[in-house]
């Protein structure tokens, strides 16, 4: 029986953040902080999550379009974390069962852990299950205030403790499990005088511990993963621990890291066995990687689809790209949107692609650009290429067939078609199609001037 919905807090601005940008939608590792907190839900199968929006409503909701799990509660003012669970009656009315309750920026927040608080809330029995955590630097949270026998009795906010409350290293994570019934009944009641003027969800402890009814905290050993992201350092810090579970997981899988703590890898990233990875490459965008490839230092990796046994210099950047199998990029090249390189592709040093098209075994191997081009299978194209494709005004394509050699420092004025084993000499520009088989060549004959220099002394 799952029987359980889950709310999560995400109306506030997030001032520290120092943003045009509302808290919740800050990218961590690769997608909004408040997926992370979303996808834990999801993970111990709450149905519905209700979102409380308030700041930049619109685009929280639209990050979760098309998703038929989410629902959202308006909350017009932020007056307090009471209050915005309290917005939610509407959408959470006729549900009867267990309402996780989450905040928005606790992107470390594992599935597991949160199953563990529902299996614990459930075997106690209690109405409140509160998720809590030792902190060496306690604080801006509110504290768990016990009694001698260890029993909850309440949660006193930073601002409202007294020097011995804030003496205490507990701390409220501000996630919690209570039953749909107890929350209700009661949260429309709380008080907002205390000394921010809010009304705090956390006074439903003592509520319920004043009803005698069972109210329960359970104390997680590692405090990172409650960890609220309140301002950039703390971003950057939950960041890198996402990354690096990221990470622990695709070594577990058979890829190599050489330096995990120097790979900036996104969530939705995928690759195969066997892959080396070296240290600050940046691959995001749910970029596929398959197996046996190896990508050298400092790679960008966007949006791709790289298949086996692929090799990626150092220094490339590749953007919204197909890699078939074996192909080979860089250091130094740019692929850009749209560009297929089919099996055994190789492309050199300084050379760059977009919406270009190249067929088996072809090779670019150096300072060359290419786009919106369509390359049949192998061909050369020598040192110095240029497709011309843009007249200032449109884009036009070119297109050369299989078995073409383009020499060096060949210009192609777009459109044009090179046919299928014709050559094209160094040096020339190609402004008219040329037929198959053939040879084209256009540059001004050279002339020797003999003597020329003892002349002009
Ligand atoms: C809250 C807890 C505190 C806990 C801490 C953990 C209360 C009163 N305090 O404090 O005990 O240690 O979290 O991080 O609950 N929000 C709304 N609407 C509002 C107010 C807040 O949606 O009216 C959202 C915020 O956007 C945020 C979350 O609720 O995602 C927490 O609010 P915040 O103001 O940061 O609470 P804290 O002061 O950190
Ligand atoms: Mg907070």
């Amino acid at each position: 029986m799952k029987n359980i919905a889950a709310v999560v807090l995400a109306a506030g601005k997030g001032t520290r953040m120092k943003s045009g940008i509302v808290k919740v939608l800050h990218s961590a590792a690769g997608r909004p902080m408040i997926a992370w907190p979303v996808d834990a839900a999801r993970m111990v199968g709450a149905a519905p999550i209700v979102l409380v929006v308030g700041h930049q409503a619109n685009a929280v909701s639209n990050t979760f379009r098309g998703a038929g799990d989410i629902l959202c509660a308006m909350q017009e003012e932020q007056l307090g974390t009471g209050h915005a669970v309290a917005c939610t009656r509407d959408a959470l009315h006729g549900f009867r069962g267990t309402v996780l309750i989450l905040c928005g920026d606790t992107p470390l927040l594992r599935g597991e852990t949160l199953q563990e608080l529902v299996d614990f809330h459930r075997e106690q029995d209690a109405v409140l299950t509160v998720l809590t955590a030792r902190m060496d630097e306690p604080h801006g949270y509110g504290r768990v205030v016990r009694d001698e026998s260890g029993r909850v009795l309440a949660i006193v906010e930073q601002k409202d403790a007294t020097p011995e409350q804030q003496a205490i290293t507990e701390i409220n994570s501000g996630i919690y499990c209570m039953e749909s019934n107890f929350l209700f009944a009661n949260v429309s009641s709380l008080s907002s005088n205390n000394a921010q003027n809010e009304f705090y969800l956390t006074d439903l402890l003592s509520i319920a511990v004043s009803k005698g009814l069972t109210c329960v905290a359970r104390c997680i050993d590692d405090a990172d993963e409650i960890m609220g992201v309140n301002d950039r350092g703390q971003l950057a810090e939950a960041s890198r621990i996402l990354r690096r579970r990221i990470n622990q997981e695709l070594m577990r899988s058979g890829v190599s890291l050489i330096d995990p703590e120097h790979t900036y890898i996104d969530y939705g990233v995928t690759v195969g066995h066997d892959t080396l990875i070296h240290p600050n490459c940046t691959i995001g965008g749910d970029t596929v990687i398959g197996s046996n490839c190896t990508i050298e230092n400092s790679v960008t990796i966007d949006g791709c689809r790289i298949g086996n046994d692929c090799h990626i210099k150092a220094g490339s950047v590749l953007e919204g790209s197909e890699l078939q199998a074996d192909v080979s990029v860089g250091p130094m090249a740019h692929l850009r949107t749209g560009t297929v390189l089919q099996d055994h592709v190789k492309i050199g040093n300084f050379v760059e692609t977009k919406k270009a098209v190249m067929g088996k075994g072809s090779k670019a191997s150096h300072l060359t650009y290419l786009g919106d081009a369509e390359i049949g299978s192998d061909v050369n194209i020598g040192c110095g290429t240029i497709t011309c494709n843009y007249d200032g005004v449109r884009k036009h394509r070119t297109i050369i067939g299989d078995g073409v050699f383009i020499g060096s420092d060949v210009q192609l004025v777009a459109p044009v078609t090179v046919g299928r084993n014709s050559l094209v000499a160094a040096g020339t520009t190609v402004t008219a199609d040329v037929p198959p088989d053939s040879l084209a060549i256009a540059r001004v004959p050279q002339v020797n001037k003999e003597g020329w220099r003892l002349k002009h002394k």
